[in-house]
């Protein structure tokens, strides 16, 4: 038997208590070309919550009664599939439940010999290592001596992002939310300021700490903390609009920030979706996986136990109470 997360209604707001509920169902017998994987780690990301809206976006709108999407890394349990043999360790979306069938399409191996945990896999040289990589240095081009501000900065993303920032000679600044996570950004991160947006003064602190204004924002927020970032902008600064968390429980289009400072400061602002990237993935788990093992980057990863606790652990990501990439482990390897 196979216990999944099915979405049984899109969330208004905040997700609530039978949004999304547990079932069981058999596992399917495979075809020809299929596989049979046991997820291991499932992905609990801030996108979740779009593909639960009902709107089409850069993926497919989930429907009714969809298996809660999510990308995982599982074992081959049974294949059907030349491609795959038992035992593989893989990459997919795998959604929010213990066995998933593919036809292989999407599914990408993971060498076990890197000497890395497989959870890594899932962080730092999965896909939020690789956002952080390509939309930053792709999108932005940071140069040495610039500053850097960074939303979201003590998350699964930003604080890749900050730590590359430092690695290319930029004055890096990180906004969050509590105290803890500044002075982990400064003291454990080694960035140069760091700004907790829920007790200081947002604008005051951006221009005490970047007192040569700000060439590069990497986005992760919107509302008003893109707002106050805006307005300290340089002539020819760059954005990496990679999210807009605050957004995504919305149940109505905010104010918006000023967007007229685009315009006006001339900032290149560009959209991107990691999948885009692909192809180089390759590249960036050289660069990252160099700079893990000479210690220049750390990351965390906050790994909740139980396939059952999923749909409770993804509200983490909306509190705050997560502490690097959040996982859900279904099974042991
Ligand atoms: N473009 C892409 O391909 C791509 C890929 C992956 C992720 N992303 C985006 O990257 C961003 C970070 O994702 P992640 O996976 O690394 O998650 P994360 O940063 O580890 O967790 C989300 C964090 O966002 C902060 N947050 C939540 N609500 C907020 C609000 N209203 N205002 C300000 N901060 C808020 C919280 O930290 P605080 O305690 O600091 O508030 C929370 O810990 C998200 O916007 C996500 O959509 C984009």
């Amino acid at each position: 038997m196979n216990k999944q997360w099915i979405l049984s209604k899109f969330p208004v707001g905040e997700i609530k208590e039978g949004d999304l509920v547990y079932q069981e169902s058999e596992i399917p017998e495979l075809n020809e070309g299929e596989i049979l994987i046991k997820n291991i780690y499932l992905s609990l990301d801030p996108a979740n919550r779009g593909w639960m809206s009902g709107q089409k976006s850069y993926v497919d709108a989930m429907n009714i009664g969809d298996i809660m999407r999510g990308g995982t890394i599982g074992v081959v349990e049974e294949t059907n599939n030349n491609d795959f043999k038992k035992g593989d360790i893989v990459n997919a979306m795998g959604g929010w439940q213990q066995f998933c069938v593919s036809n292989g399409k999407g599914v990408r191996k993971i060498p076990l010999d890197t000497g890395f945990p497989l959870d890594s896999f899932m962080s730092i040289f999965g896909m939020t290592g690789m956002t952080a990589y390509f939309g930053l240095l792709d999108i932005t081009k940071p140069q040495e001596g610039e500053t850097l501000v960074v939303s979201a900065a003590a998350g699964a993303v930003g604080s890749i992002v900050s730590q590359i920032g430092k690695i290319k000679g930029c004055r890096v600044i990180g906004i969050a939310g509590s105290q803890e996570k500044c002075d982990w950004l400064v003291n454990d991160l080694g960035i140069d300021g760091s700004i907790n947006y829920k007790t200081d003064n947002l604008r005051g602190k951006l221009k005490e700490l970047c007192p040569k204004g700000i060439d590069i924002y990497f986005e992760n927020v919107g509302g008003p903390i893109t707002d106050a970032v805006l307005s300290r902008m340089n002539i020819g600064s760059r954005i990496s609009l990679c999210g807009l968390i605050s957004a995504y429980n919305a149940e109505s289009i905010a104010p918006g920030p000023a967007w007229g400072n685009l315009l006006v400061k001339r900032i290149n602002l560009k959209g991107f979706i990691v999948f885009d990237y692909i192809k180089r993935y390759l590249e960036a788990y050289q660069d990252l996986s160099n700079w893990v093992r000479d210690g220049k980057i750390k990351y965390k990863n906050d790994i909740v136990p139980g396939l059952e606790n999923a749909s409770h652990a993804i509200k983490k990501l909306f509190s705050g109470e997560n502490n690097g990439k959040l996982i859900v482990q279904i099974a042991d390897l």
